[in-house]
């Protein structure tokens, strides 16, 4: 894996090899105002296996979490142990006030990530839907000690997380996401979360009309 920084113009300036993760499937990474967060998860290249897209969900894979100063002079990569899990797209990341690294994003278990690869492969029990039992998450990482653990904040099948994109790295009050049927609802939704009163607002799509990836435009 390989880190690149570019500047404003889009020049690269920076470029530089991570070791550690080991063909796992890294999609995505977070960062904070001085942190990059790099998620090394449970779901990894299989040599073993037949499918089309070949990446299972391994027990035995290390899944880790890496913790590394953007600040390049600050030193290097600290892994930190975790229990199995997946996640494909984060939605925004932020340092709270303890010194913590807060991380949300659709956390998918076995069960969830199972299914996702159903689809992808077209392989049974393969689903209507792309995403089913991804759920909004919160990792809360602290630097410190070494330890990071997960909560799940909702009961709502979600993928493609979307803020503000100015809030990048700083805490915001809003994100959204898409809404993928399961068994408590039938079609595609848009959610909006409000994190400050912890409520939520969900735009139901007709039957057969699909969500993809949301962009957030600010002042449209
Ligand atoms: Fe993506």
């Amino acid at each position: 894996m390989t880190y690149h920084v570019a500047d404003a113009s889009g020049r690269l300036v920076h470029s530089e090899v991570i070791e550690g993760p080991n063909g796992s499937v890294i999609h995505d990474f977070a960062i904070t105002e001085n942190y990059v967060i790099w998620f090394d998860p449970n779901v990894a290249l299989d040599l073993h296996s037949n499918l089309a897209f070949p990446y299972t969900w391994q027990r035995e894979y290390r899944g880790r979490i890496g913790v590394m100063p953007r600040d390049r002079s600050k030193g290097g990569v600290q892994w930190i142990d975790v229990d199995p899990y997946y996640m494909l797209h984060f939605s925004n990341a932020w340092e709270d006030a303890d010194g913590h690294l807060v991380v949300e994003g659709p956390f998918f278990d076995e069960a969830a990530w199972g299914k996702a690869s159903a689809f992808i492969n077209g392989a049974a029990p393969q689903g209507a839907a792309p995403v089913s039992g991804a759920k909004r998450s919160r990792w809360i990482i602290d630097p410190r000690q070494g330890t990071a653990r997960v909560g799940l904040l909702d009961d709502l099948t979600i993928e493609f997380p979307m803020i503000h994109p100015g809030f990048t790295g700083r805490q915001n009050r809003f994100a959204y996401a898409v809404v993928f049927p399961d068994a408590t609802r039938a079609g595609y939704g848009i959610v909006k979360y409000d994190m400050e009163y912890d409520r939520r607002w969900v735009l139901d799509l007709p039957i057969g009309v699909y969500a993809g990836e949301p962009c957030f435009v600010p002042d449209p």
